[in-house]
C-alpha cells in the first residue's frame, strides 16, 4: 500500500502546482463607443463574464470613458490601453481579450502595436467593425444620421475629424478607397492595407493568437455591412457584394495574418441571434466563455452547449438607437431578464454640441432631432 500512495502524493504536489499557472488567465473588456466602464451594463457584462468562466475580468477603461470613446484618435485610445495592460500585474503572465463593437479596434490595435506588453492568448470579438464601416455607428436615429450625412459629404478624411472623432479611424467607404488609404490614420495601418508600409511584426503578433472568436450579429444595423465582425467587407470600388472574408485581399494576401490563423483552425466565425451587441446568456456561455476558461473545460463546456431558455438573459450594451418591431417581441419574451445597458448612461449633451460644432450642425437642430 504504501508503494501506491507515493506517487499519489507526488502528483497531487505536481497538481497543486500547475492547477493555478495554467487555468488562471485573466480577460480584460473593451468596450464600445458611447459607453463606459462604470455603467452599470458595462459592470455587469464584466462580472457575468467573470462568474461563468472562473476568470478574474477587468474592463479597461480608456480616460474618462464616454467622452473618450468619441474624440480620442483610436491610436490614442490603443497607446492608453497599451500602457495599463504592461502595469496590471495580473496579466503578466498573458491575457484575454473581450472586445465589444469599437473596442475590438483597440484590442487588436494593443495586440499588433503593442511593444513589449503581456502576450494576448484569445481574441474574442463581438461586433466589431475589422474591415471598417461604411457608416458612422449609431445612425438611425436624428442627430446621428445628420453626423453621418455631413461626414460622408465632406469632411471624414480630414486631418481635423481624423483627430478628433474616434469613427472616423475606421470608417471605410468603398467608394472612395484612394482617400481612406491616403488620409485614414487607424484602420489602414491596423489592417496592414498600405502598400509598401506594411509591418511584418502586426502580423506576427496577431497570427499568433491561439484562438480568434469572431461574433457577428445576424440582424446588426449598426455595423454596414455586418460581415465586418467577420472581416468581410465590399470590394473596393462597389458597394456589392459583400465579399466573404476569404475572399478580401487582406485574407488571400495574408496581411494580417488572418489567413494564417484560419488555416491553423484558430479562427471562429461565429453568427448569433439578435442586434449590435444583443447577446443571450445563452451564446455568451455558449461561445464566449469556453474562450477564457481553462482549455481542458472547453470541450466540456462545448458539450453541454445551449444552457436553455430560462437562462437567456439579454445582455445589450449601447447603442442601437433604434428597436426593430423584432427586438422589441424578443425583449418582451424575456422581458423579466432583459438587461439594457443602454439604460445606464445618457449622451451627455456636451458631446451632442461637440459634434454639432465640429460639423456645423446647427445646436438647436441637433438637440430637437435627438430626442428618442
Ligand atoms: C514595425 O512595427 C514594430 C512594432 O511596433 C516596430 O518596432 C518597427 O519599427 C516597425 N517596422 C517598420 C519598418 O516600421
Amino acid at each position: 500500500m504504501a508503494f501506491h500512495s507515493l506517487p499519489i502524493s507526488f502528483f497531487s504536489v505536481l497538481i497543486l502546482f500547475f492547477i493555478p499557472i495554467t487555468c488562471a488567465i485573466p480577460f480584460i473588456v473593451l468596450h464600445g463607443i458611447g459607453d463606459q466602464c462604470s455603467n452599470r451594463g458595462m459592470k455587469q457584462f464584466t462580472e457575468s463574464l467573470g462568474d461563468f468562466s472562473g476568470s478574474k475580468g477587468y474592463c479597461v477603461e480608456i480616460g474618462d470613458g464616454t467622452w473618450d470613446s468619441w474624440f480620442k484618435p483610436l491610436q490614442e485610445q490603443t497607446e492608453i490601453v497599451c500602457d495599463k495592460v504592461k502595469k496590471m500585474k495580473a496579466l503578466s503572465e498573458g491575457y484575454n481579450i473581450v472586445g465589444l463593437s469599437q473596442g475590438n479596434l483597440i484590442g487588436r490595435g494593443v495586440v499588433e502595436f503593442c511593444d513589449g506588453g503581456p502576450p494576448v492568448k484569445n481574441f474574442i470579438s463581438l461586433g466589431g467593425p475589422h474591415a471598417g464601416t461604411a457608416s458612422v455607428p449609431l445612425c438611425g436615429s436624428g442627430i446621428l444620421c445628420i453626423i453621418a450625412d455631413n461626414l460622408i459629404k465632406s469632411e471624414i478624411y480630414s486631418d481635423y475629424i481624423q483627430d478628433h472623432l474616434a469613427p472616423s479611424g475606421y470608417l471605410k467607404f468603398p467608394n472612395d478607397i484612394p482617400k481612406y488609404l491616403e488620409k485614414c490614420k487607424f484602420l489602414p495601418k491596423l489592417n496592414n492595407e498600405l502598400p509598401g508600409q506594411r509591418n511584418n511584426t502586426y502580423k506576427e503578433r496577431f497570427s499568433s493568437l491561439q484562438n480568434l472568436v469572431l461574433i457577428m450579429f445576424e440582424d446588426d444595423n449598426v455595423l454596414i455591412p455586418k460581415e465586418t465582425s467577420w472581416f468581410g467587407y465590399y470590394p473596393d470600388g462597389a458597394f456589392n457584394p459583400v465579399l466573404p472574408p476569404q475572399q478580401t485581399k487582406l485574407y488571400t494576401e495574408d496581411w494580417i495574418g488572418l489567413k494564417s490563423l484560419d488555416e491553423a483552425g484558430r479562427v471562429r466565425y461565429i453568427k448569433v441571434a439578435g442586434g449590435h451587441l444583443k447577446i443571450s446568456n445563452a451564446d455568451m456561455k455558449k461561445y464566449v466563455v469556453p474562450y477564457l476558461r481553462d482549455r481542458k473545460l472547453v470541450k466540456d463546456n462545448m458539450e453541454r452547449g445551449n444552457n436553455g431558455r430560462a437562462d437567456s438573459l439579454i445582455y445589450r450594451v449601447t447603442q442601437s438607437n433604434k428597436k426593430t418591431k423584432g427586438m422589441k417581441k424578443l425583449d418582451k419574451a424575456t422581458s423579466e431578464l432583459i438587461f439594457d445597458g443602454s439604460l445606464s448612461y445618457k449622451w451627455p449633451s456636451s458631446v451632442k454640441s461637440f459634434i454639432a460644432e465640429i460639423l456645423d450642425v446647427p445646436e438647436s437642430e441637433a438637440n430637437s432631432q435627438s430626442r428618442h
